[in-house]
């Protein structure tokens, strides 16, 4: 018996390997300079990064949640505000509103494209809430044209949580300039990630970026003075180098993540009992995740892990059944879609350097599983 190899969820080291000398020489001149802090890199990687996402303004911090958290602090949202967002996300979404003393207001996905439901949005909308996070989940942009009209002449700010979306786009324009303020995550494992924790907050509003960037320097606004209470959230020196060098390939990475999607979706196209997220004409996915929806769910997973497949799961419990997020009151059945998404939802491997062999593996192996030739 020739035993395949595993074929893991994300390979950083291979993504690595071809810029190691690049990324060393990019570190070493941070060390040479030694300002690790607020270092030319940081200013570098924010004007690159804000060009990139077609905006004004970027302001690198600490990581996404801190992205987040400043994003929504940075808006003086009066107290008691609500902001609406899905339980279909990574819990940081929910916990940013909360940390910033506001409340969570959730609303259902949409149940063929998994994203934020304008008309469920719509619905939620009341004379508390403050903003909306529409989360581009998986890499794919949440449907925007209709969340704008649905928020028209309201008030209410949309904040992207592009966490998981660097580069993606809707209706033509990148994510980042499409609400009025954005938060990344650059986790190493992000479409563009760093060497740690690291994120930042891009807009088009320029005061805006000065209040985030002022929250996340203690409040400072010149030598010695210090005008609101902050707080430290920076981007190190080290990461913008680091970041920098990697958003020079980011494109090139994301066209090859978009080969490796349209490769599974032909390849499971007609296995019946494996559905796919549909994709939204206007939306251009990055595909940081590649999710599948399947009533086996575990059992398959179970399968491929035994053929050498490792997959794993965003999320298998939704939001508003986390303990964390007891107190908002809600429970199960509130909110159908995404709570049917969270049982049935398994990401295959998914990375810029996965062969198209393993790609047809893990499609052939899924095939095979259910019966399909
Ligand atoms: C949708 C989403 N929001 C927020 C975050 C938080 O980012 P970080 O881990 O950098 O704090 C992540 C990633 O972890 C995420 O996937």
């Amino acid at each position: 018996v020739i035993e395949l190899p595993g074929i893991p969820f994300v390979d950083l080291a291979a993504h690595h390997a071809p810029i190691r000398e690049e990324l060393d020489r990019a570190i070493d001149a941070v060390i040479d300079a030694s300002q690790f802090v607020r270092g030319p890199a940081v200013a570098e990687f924010e004007s690159a990064f804000a060009a990139y996402c077609q905006s004004e303004n970027c302001v690198g911090v600490g990581n996404g949640t801190d992205a987040l958290e400043l994003a929504i602090d940075a808006l003086g949202l009066p107290r008691g505000a609500e902001v609406i967002t899905t339980p279909t996300t990574f819990v940081a979404t929910a916990e940013a509103i909360v940390r910033t003393g506001f409340r969570p207001r959730l609303v259902d996905v949409d149940p063929d494209t998994w994203q934020l439901d304008p008309r469920a949005l719509r619905g939620g909308l009341g004379s508390d809430v403050g903003a909306v996070i529409a989360v581009h989940l998986y890499g794919t942009p949440a449907p925007m044209v209709e969340i704008d009209r649905v928020l028209e002449g309201s008030g209410v700010a949309c904040i992207e949580d592009a966490a998981q979306a660097h580069g993606a786009a809707y209706a033509g324009r990148r994510v980042g300039s499409l609400g009025r303020v954005a938060a990344f995550s650059f986790y190493p494992g992000k479409n563009l990630g760093a060497f740690g924790d690291a994120g930042a907050v891009v807009t088009a509003d320029a005061e805006l970026a000065e209040r985030v960037r002022r929250l996340g320097d203690h409040g400072r606004a010149g030598r010695h003075r210090h005008e609101v209470v902050g707080r430290n959230s920076r981007l190190d020196t080290m990461q913008a180098a680091v970041l920098l060098v990697k958003l020079a390939r980011l494109d090139e990475a994301n066209a090859r993540r978009r080969a490796i999607a349209a490769r599974y979706r032909s390849g499971l196209d007609d296995v019946p009992e494996v559905d796919l997220p549909v994709e939204d004409q206007d939306a251009t996915s990055v595909h940081h995740l590649f999710a599948v929806g399947c009533d086996v769910r575990d059992a398959l997973s179970e399968h491929l892990r035994g053929e050498g497949i490792a997959t794993g799961m965003h999320y298998p419990v939704p939001v508003h059944l986390q303990p964390a997020f007891r107190d908002l009151g809600y429970s199960r059945g509130d909110f159908p879609h995404a709570e049917r998404i969270a049982d049935r939802t398994l990401s295959l491997p998914m990375y810029p350097e996965l062969p198209d062999g393993a790609v047809e593996r893990v499609c052939d192996t899924i095939r095979k599983y259910f019966g399909a030739h």
